[in-house]
């Protein structure tokens, strides 16, 4: 029989900071696809299955168009009506809108753009280690160091001034944490729609050497540029922050691991897959079906909605060995956490090399780096936040 997942866990297991909520595991240990009814009565299906996520991100009988996002997993959406995306905001489009956005940004962000930035990426860790030295323990790693390090790399590629960031950080943490009320959420969508329109338009007339400037020499209008701005600054300041600081604590968890990350240098690009894969911040993404779709012995109605669990997908234990383990050295690869198909991570690249050049160089710098307070006591974002992470990290050494 079908098994059914009433509502999401809003929290994880206590003690068990890393794992996906244990509703979500069982539910996979019932099959790769469950029945999960939304707030407003809609019959929509929970994917927890790493095949089926695969496969169902590869089929363009899935849409991933706002409009489309009529049910909410936590929200009662009755009566709601969801506008299409901004212009420029292809995460929630699908072709051929999404390729005039997307295409022009692909050579921008390939393996060999992202490799040159390799220096940048080691200079900016080094001046943000040097700081933390230099103020001594005990500290943030959040603030000190796993939110300035991409932040700064994305201002920088896109030509947004950084020393600008106090009017949009704050409201980029407002509508990625997961915590804030309608209001303040639309207020703080607002506020930086208003500063990338300037900055945009600022661009046109004195274009800089970085993507947005080169992008203004091509047919996309400034309202498209601002949104594709809006998702690049979003995703730039949101991911790889939070993999950063939940790397790091479960590192400090994983002493073993942590030693052999230390140990041996060659083993960082396999750490940060493993890793990736591990944390899966990047949890859930909906698609909606636009025909009738048989998919794992089950037909999915038109118009139904469909949430993939991608870190339950990468715990998936048909596909990984011991999923549960954090192991930098496993060999079986593939992990979703970046997505798959027409819509996969744009800037896995970028964030590839900022946790290849960050964590080694971070663990190597402080030999004796822990955690300032009882495990328990870090604070964990809610799992109503796209993307899952720590909001706080203290830590200390000896200086
Ligand atoms: C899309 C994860 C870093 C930009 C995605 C998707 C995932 C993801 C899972 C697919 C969403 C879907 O299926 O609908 C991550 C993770 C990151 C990371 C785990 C860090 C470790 C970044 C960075 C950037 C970025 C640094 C900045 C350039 C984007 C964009 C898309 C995207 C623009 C939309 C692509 C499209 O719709 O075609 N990301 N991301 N990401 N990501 Fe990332």
């Amino acid at each position: 029989s079908l098994h059914t997942v009433t509502t999401l866990p809003t929290a994880r297991q206590p003690g068990c900071p890393f794992d996906p909520p244990a509703e979500l595991i069982d539910a996979r240990r019932h099959g790769p696809i469950s029945r999960f009814p939304f707030p407003d009565g809609h019959q929509g299906w929970l994917v927890t299955g790493y095949d089926l996520v695969r496969s169902i991100l590869a089929d363009a009988r899935f849409s991933s168009r706002k409009e489309l996002m009529l049910h909410h997993p936590t929200i009662d959406m009755t009566g709601i009506e969801v506008p299409p995306a901004p212009p420029g905001e292809f995460l929630l489009m699908d072709e051929p809108q999404h390729s005039r956005y997307r295409k022009p940004l692909v050579g921008k962000f390939t393996v060999r753009r992202m490799r040159q930035l390799t220096e940048r990426v080691e200079q900016i860790t080094a001046d943000h280690l040097d700081a933390m030295e230099k103020a001594g323990p005990p500290t943030d790693l959040v603030t000190a160091f796993a939110k300035p390090v991409p932040a700064i790399m994305i201002c920088e590629l896109l030509g947004v001034p950084y020393e600008d960031r106090g009017s949009f950080q704050e409201n980029i943490d407002t509508f990625m944490s997961g915590e804030a009320g309608d209001e303040d959420l639309i207020a703080a969508y607002t506020s930086v729609q208003q500063y990338l329109a300037e900055l945009v338009a600022a661009k046109r007339a004195n274009p800089t050497d970085d993507i947005l400037s080169e992008l203004t020499d091509s047919d996309l209008t400034d309202e498209e540029l601002k949104g594709m701005a809006l998702i690049l600054l979003a995703a730039g300041f949101d991911t790889t922050a939070n993999m950063l600081a939940l790397g790091t604590f479960a590192l400090l968890r994983n002493p073993a691991q942590l030693a052999a990350l230390r140990a041996d240098p060659t083993l960082a690009d396999k750490a940060v897959e493993e890793l990736t894969r591990y944390l899966s911040v990047a949890k859930t993404f909906m698609r909606t079906a636009l025909e009738d779709v048989e998919v794992g012995g089950q037909t999915i109605k038109a118009g139904t909605t469909v949430i993939l669990s991608y870190n339950t997908a990468n715990r998936d234990p048909e596909r990984f060995t011991d999923p549960h383990v954090l192991d930098l050295r496993r060999q079986d690869g593939g992990h979703l956490a970046f997505g798959h198909g027409i819509h996969q991570c744009l800037g896995q690249q970028l964030a590839r090399v900022e946790m290849r050049v960050a964590f080694p160089a971070l663990v190597n710098r402080f030999p004796t780096l822990r955690l300032a307070v009882p495990a328990e006591e870090v604070s964990l974002r809610p799992e109503a936040a796209d993307v899952y992470g720590v909001k706080s990290l203290p830590v200390t050494w000896d200086a």
